[in-house]
């Protein structure tokens, strides 16, 4: 009980006239927030931050590293809502509040709209294609790029832009909470029956995230194309 009430609490963002917009990482050649910075791993907490922000009429801020605050009015190339786990140091001058992660932010502002991203993808695309349930490969994975695990707040849209982010186009969720990416599906996997894949996301009880030994495979492509 104790145990539960110091997790629960480690993660609630704060309940202020903001909007609470998620875990998200750092652009990809820049900081996710460009337009001010100010640090102190002692007294940040959420509510400086946006003091900080907002006095210097920004309208998006973010905290990361328990200490860092950064604004902005738009994200940066590159950066993407990432899984929630990502973001769970609490602010070192309020520890019931969340502060970000190592090279994460939570990301706060004043519209009630999460701001626009904009991936940098390695290849020209913009869509997603469902392309159905797979094995996972015989003795390798189905996908063998990089991979990702987040016990709650795996989706089908963080698993997506954390592939394309690294390299890759072709993307799948397995039992629930981890994400694998590839360019290309192992000739060992094959094709399974579609209710072989119906277990939730850990992050969003509406979408399927695969099922034991079984992925919810994607592939981005260019919808102009
Ligand atoms: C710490 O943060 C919590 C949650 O936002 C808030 O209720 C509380 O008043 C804060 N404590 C201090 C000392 O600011
Ligand atoms: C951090 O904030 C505290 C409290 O306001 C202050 O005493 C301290 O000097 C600050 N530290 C830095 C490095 O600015
Ligand atoms: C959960 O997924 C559904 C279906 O993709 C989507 O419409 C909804 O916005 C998602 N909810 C959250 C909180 O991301
Ligand atoms: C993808 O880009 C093309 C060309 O710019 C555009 O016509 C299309 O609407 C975009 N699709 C999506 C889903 O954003």
């Amino acid at each position: 009980m104790y145990r539960l009430l110091t997790i629960v609490g480690a993660v609630l963002p704060a309940v202020l006239a903001q909007t609470f917009y998620g875990c998200y990482t750092e652009g990809s050649s820049s900081r996710a927030l460009t337009g001010a910075q100010t640090v102190n791993y002692t007294s940040m907490t959420v509510e400086v931050c946006e003091t900080y922000c907002t006095g210097l009429t920004f309208s998006i801020w973010g905290l990361e590293y328990g200490g860092e605050c950064y604004c902005g009015n738009e994200l940066s190339t590159g950066s993407f809502q990432s899984f929630s786990t990502d973001c769970t140091m609490s602010c070192g001058g309020n520890a019931t509040e969340t502060c970000g992660g190592p090279n994460r932010l939570s990301l706060y502002g004043s519209s009630t709209e999460a701001p626009a991203v904009t991936l940098d993808p390695h290849a020209a695309v913009n869509a997603t294609e469902f392309l159905g349930c797979y094995t996972e490969g015989v003795g390798v994975r189905a996908l063998s790029g990089a991979q990702a695990y987040s016990a709650t707040g795996m989706t089908v849209e963080a698993c997506g832009n954390y592939c394309l982010e690294a390299g890759y186009t072709i993307f799948g969720t397995e039992y629930s909470a981890e994400c694998y990416c590839g360019n290309s599906i192992d000739t060992t996997s094959t094709l399974a029956a579609s209710t072989d894949c119906s277990m939730a996301c850990s992050g969003n009880s509406t979408e399927l995230c695969g099922g034991p030994d079984r992925l919810s495979v994607y592939q981005w492509y260019d919808s102009s194309a």
